[in-house]
């Protein structure tokens, strides 16, 4: 695949020799691990929510019973938890289709800004809007842009605990427009950068490490990019290029 990331922003930097081009290895390495890994937690995630079923069927019957309600509430709680995740490894497993069609980036932003907006209430996070892209649309799937703008912007928000700014920007650069999300918060050690776009890599307690990847995957079916920018201790830049519709 080519592309004009700045490869050493996103690829760890030491690679063994070999004989294939660094960037064409790198890709069929991944599109293989990602093929093997996906079929294998597609099934298993599949089997995780039937088994679910049943459980949840036995710990509602408690609930109705008064049967104790308070564990019961947690096992409920847990079990949704559960549900979800299994819910996401199927959505990264089985990916559907890209369906094309004229999406403003800036009325999507907004969009999923607002989802946000208790939560960066909440957290006395300012927010702020730099939108200079014109035209303002690509060729995208609305709901998978959104789903990657909502990672990025839950991961912004995670990154900052209490204050600091958020700022969601377009831009337009030649026949491509720059989407990027700014955050001021922890940012990213430099051991982590080549990391957090890989399946599973979280520094969460309750994090699942998929955001990223499954981001990065609906941007490329898009035929865009996304890479990162941080210092440690000095937030991050997350910044998405798109062609123009
Ligand atoms: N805006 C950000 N600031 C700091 N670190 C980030 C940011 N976004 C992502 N990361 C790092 O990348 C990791 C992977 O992110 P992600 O794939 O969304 O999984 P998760 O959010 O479940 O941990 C995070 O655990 C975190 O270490
Ligand atoms: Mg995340």
């Amino acid at each position: 695949m080519s592309s004009d990331i700045p490869q050493k922003i996103i690829r760890p930097a030491a690679e063994p020799v070999s004989a294939t081009p660094e960037p064409a290895r790198h890709d069929l390495e991944r599109l293989d691990r990602l093929a093997t890994l996906g079929l294998f937690s597609a099934s298993m995630a599949h089997e995780i929510k039937n088994g679910l079923v049943a459980i949840k069927t036995f710990v509602e019957v408690l609930l109705e019973k008064g049967e104790d309600r308070e564990l019961a509430g947690v096992v409920l709680r847990e079990l949704k938890r559960i549900d979800g995740l299994a819910t996401q490894v199927l959505q990264f497993a089985t990916p559907k289709p890209v369906v094309l069609g004229p999406v403003n980036v800036p009325v999507l932003l907004d969009h999923s800004l607002r989802l946000l907006e208790p939560k960066l209430r909440s957290r006395l996070i300012t927010l702020q809007r730099d939108y200079r892209a014109a035209p303002e649309t690509v060729l995208g799937d609305e709901a998978q842009l959104q789903q990657v703008f909502i990672n990025l912007l839950l991961n912004a928000v995670d990154a900052m605990g209490a204050g600091g700014t958020l700022t969601a920007a377009t831009e337009t650069a030649a026949d491509k427009m720059k989407i990027s999300i700014r955050d001021t918060g922890a940012g990213i050690a430099p051991e982590n950068l080549a990391q957090v776009f890989d399946t599973f890599f979280t520094t969460k307690k309750n994090g699942t490490g998929l955001g990223l990847a499954i981001s990065r995957r609906l941007v490329e079916a898009h035929h865009g990019t996304i890479e990162v920018q941080s210092k440690a201790g000095r937030g991050a830049t997350f910044i998405i290029t798109l062609p123009l519709a």
